[in-house]
């Protein structure tokens, strides 16, 4: 018995010499170590010996187990280590070598106007129409008709308005006043609402004129409008826009579907009122068209206009951005030029 212990640590010892991996090791435990291994059944058999073997041969035992139990967590760790080291090897990354340079994405500058336009409406109780009553393939009857603009408006003529093919008096539409009767169609006062998008117009481009440019629309009903409300919200909204306490006047002017109709100027940005080229000598620069909503056109969507009244405003979003970044031709935002776009 004492032979065969000797032998067991003998060969246990070589195989945990040569063994490479943690697998390795766990077959070699199970071999010699576990339950069913070599060593357990020597020890199985002790019960046959004498006391004095029992005693010598026990505790030979118990030594070759603790021999082997120690080679094999020293073996452990060398492995572990010859195997951690592999592994960062091959893992190695070079920190020195240059990151690869990915450009960041600007929002577009008419998308960023449009946003803070939104928000200072927003600001002031007034929330975006549903798209739904704002579409850009709209019918001459909304575009026009429903907004009070006589059958022989010029505006109506083929020169000025994309007509489609879908169907007769299907067009393209020209403003975003449509919205306005969309949106009193589908909603009793009271009404504070805004509607930002895109429009089109049958017009040589040119620097400042495109076939496809972008407008807000602002439309407020409600019992007691006044002249007074459109002039606070607007100026409000100049201030906020323009970003100091800029003058701004009211124009006369003249729409279908308001009356009175205004006009806001706002005092030059360029050259703060003396008159510059920008504009054109006045210094005065043109932002908005507005005024309250003509009797007709509540009417036309059966709101009493004897018992409510209300104002509407439209403004041109490359207008506005131009003005404020002092851009001299509208051509600039439609070219995809990723120099003229990353200064935003
Ligand atoms: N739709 C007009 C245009 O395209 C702008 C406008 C003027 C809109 C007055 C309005 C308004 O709502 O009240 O020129």
């Amino acid at each position: 018995m004492k032979e065969n212990l000797e032998l067991i640590l003998k060969n246990a010892s070589e195989e945990i010499n040569k063994a490479q991996t943690m697998q390795n090791l766990e077959d070699i435990k199970l071999k010699y170590l576990s339950r069913k291994g070599e060593l357990n059944s020597i020890k199985k058999n002790l019960k046959d010996l004498s006391d004095e073997d029992k005693r010598i041969i026990g505790a030979l035992a118990n030594k070759v187990s603790n021999e082997l139990e120690e080679l094999i967590t020293k073996k452990n760790e060398e492995i572990y280590k010859i195997e951690l080291n592999k592994k960062l090897n091959e893992e190695k990354i070079d920190i020195t070598l240059p990151s690869d340079f990915r450009p960041q994405g600007k929002v577009h500058p008419l998308t960023q106007t449009v946003s803070e336009i939104v928000e200072i409406f927003q600001g002031m109780g007034f929330s975006l129409v549903k798209s739904e009553n704002s579409p850009e393939v709209e019918t001459e009857y909304i575009n026009f008709d429903m907004l009070n603009f006589p059958p022989d408006h010029p505006a109506k003529d083929m020169q000025d308005t994309f007509y489609t093919k879908v169907a007769p008096n299907v067009i393209l539409r020209s403003q975003t006043s449509g919205a306005q009767i969309r949106q009193m169609l589908n909603q009793k006062p009271p009404i504070r609402v805004i509607s930002p998008g895109r429009v089109y117009r049958c017009e040589s481009v040119s620097a400042r004129k495109n076939n496809l440019f972008h407008q807000i629309e602002g439309l407020m009903v409600d019992t007691d409008i006044s002249f007074g409300d459109l002039k606070g919200v607007l100026n409000e909204f100049v201030r906020l826009y323009f970003g100091v306490n800029r003058p701004t006047r009211f124009r006369a002017s003249y729409f279908p579907f308001t009356e009175p109709s205004a006009e806001v100027d706002v005092q030059c940005i360029m050259c703060g009122g003396k008159g510059c080229r920008t504009c054109s000598g006045t210094g005065w620069l043109e932002v908005l068209g507005s005024g309250m909503v003509h009797a007709n056109v509540l009417r036309n969507v059966g709101i009493d206009p004897e018992v409510y009244s209300g104002f509407a405003f439209g403004m041109g979003v490359e207008r506005l951005t131009m003005l404020k970044y002092a851009i001299n031709d509208i051509r600039l935002f439609f070219n995809n030029d990723i120099r003229f776009l990353k200064q935003f």
